[in-house]
């Protein structure tokens, strides 16, 4: 099974085709806790309030996909490492229609993920209905043109989910266990939203959504009170028909190139007594994130937002890079919370020759560099797919799957998973699964290549990035 239960007793006989599956809600069982009894006489699953039983169910679902009719006798009980088992489906570079979200979501329910972090607004694209703000779904979602790596197109493209389709979404979430975290990424990432606002940027000049991949100068001013009011409001906006506990603010790559020559942001860290343009970022940061709090959420960085060691500890922070020069720690250290989605690990938009599937399972879950009991700051594990090269529903899916269902396992057993060989024996058992939420999941030849194979997909994907795009990352970077 995937996830592994935590206790698994094979006990005497059969339980044969036919007999009786009896349903039990116990509200001693903790969140998200169940138990499965098989005997001869029935099969009785019992569950927490709330996703117990939904969970003992999918377990159910695969045993059978496993042994068939007949079940060997046994006595389950089960319960996750962690309360944070994300996946993320970046929906700004490329929109995905609400099937196929939806089929991604079944999929992850499969194996327990319980957050989808939805991310819908970047340079390229804000991907929502705004009623506050109607210039974000009729301007900030469409964009002239293509130009990611080596595809070029010069048809408008676009698309957004209405309100609706958000509580559509949402509902669908919450009948498997998952709860919905959206990201709107601030202050960088932001070039769809300034197009139909250029007010909020500290140039104020006319951009255009994004039409390419990378790190775009552009920032939200951080200078200008009416950014924080424009952030504010929309945030009202969303908050209801967002009603989840988290909600993601970025917070990665905004490089400080406009900040350092804004007289507004300048004048800024004078009045806050704020030493640089990082400090300034933790500002920005924790104006929004106290907003978020006092309405009673939890707000998530990416791990650069702390990089100027000023951000609330209240604010988890999502981490996807090195810890530079032990701000995360520092972070860490002060009583913050992390969620782990390391680059190297997680990244599923990579080709399993970059990335394998063995890469996403051995996923340090309490890095020593956390100190001793590191391992406490840590929320969950997060699978990730950006998809400024996926614009296939196929492809999305063969690049997510088998990986999310690794991933997933590293939530669910933490640092009690086994060893990679039998989590991949489990898996390709289990691998009909894929087929039957008609999921195009990469085959087991290709999630380990050899050597070969995967030279040449590491090859292929960096044709995706020119020399110049390279220099100009690089140099982003520094900025950051
Ligand atoms: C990120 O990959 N920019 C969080
Ligand atoms: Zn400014």
């Amino acid at each position: 099974m995937i996830p592994r239960p935590r206790k698994m007793k094979f006990t005497e006989g059969i339980a044969a085709k036919g007999v009786p599956v009896k349903e039990q809600i116990c509200p001693e069982l903790g969140v998200e806790e169940y138990c499965i009894h098989i005997s001869p006489e029935q099969i009785l699953l019992k569950g927490s309030p709330g996703i117990g039983l939904f969970y003992a169910r999918t377990t159910l679902e695969q045993l059978r996909m496993i042994y068939g009719e007949e079940l060997p006798c046994m006595e389950i009980e089960d319960g996750p490492a962690y309360s944070y088992r994300s996946f993320q489906i970046d929906c700004a570079r490329h929109y995905f229609s609400v099937d196929e979200l939806k089929k991604m979501i079944r999929m992850s329910a499969e194996f327990k993920l319980n957050h989808f972090h939805w991310h819908i607004s970047d340079d390229q694209g804000f991907r929502l209905e705004s009623r506050r703000y109607p210039r974000l779904h009729e301007i900030s979602s469409v964009r002239a043109g293509d130009h990611f790596g080596n595809y070029h197109s010069d048809q408008k493209s676009g698309g957004y989910y209405t309100r609706d389709e958000v509580k559509d979404i949402v509902d669908y979430c919450g009948n498997l266990g998952i709860e919905v975290v959206p990201e709107i990424d601030m202050p960088g990432h932001v070039t769809a939203i300034l197009a139909a606002y250029p007010e909020l940027s500290c140039l104020g000049e006319p951009v255009e959504v994004g039409m390419k991949a990378g790190i775009f100068k552009e920032l939200f001013c951080a200078g200008k009170e009416e950014t924080f009011t424009f952030i504010e409001m929309l945030l009202d906006d969303l908050l209801e028909i967002f009603p989840g506990k988290y909600f993601h603010i970025g917070g990665d790559e905004a490089p400080k190139e406009r900040w350092k020559a804004c007289p507004r942001c300048q004048k800024r860290m004078e009045e806050e007594g704020l030493k640089n343009a990082q400090e300034l970022q933790g500002y920005f940061c924790n104006r929004i994130a106290s907003y978020l709090r006092a309405k009673g959420r939890i707000p998530i960085v990416w791990n650069e937002a702390v990089y100027g060691g000023n951000v609330d500890k209240e604010v988890a922070v999502q981490l996807w890079t090195e810890d530079k020069d032990n701000q995360i720690k520092a972070h860490l250290d002060k009583g913050g919370k992390a969620i782990l989605a390391m680059v190297d690990h997680c990244y599923c938009d990579y080709p399993y020759g970059m990335h394998s599937l063995k890469d996403m399972y051995e996923l340090e879950v309490s890095p020593a560099e956390f100190g001793e009991d590191g391992g406490e700051a840590v929320l969950g594990a997060e699978c990730l797919v950006w998809t400024e090269f996926i614009r296939e529903n196929e492809r999305l899916e063969e690049l997510c799957w088998p990986r999310f269902a690794a991933s997933a396992e590293v939530g669910w057993c933490g640092k009690a998973r086994s060893e990679y060989g039998d989590f991949r024996d489990r898996l390709t058992k289990l691998f009909p699964l894929f087929e039957k939420y008609g999921v195009h999941a990469t085959k087991p030849e290709g999630w380990d290549p050899d050597e070969e194979t995967a030279a040449r997909q590491t090859e292929e994907f960096q044709m995706n990035f020119s020399e110049e795009d390279r220099e100009e990352a690089r140099r982003a970077q520094e900025d950051i």
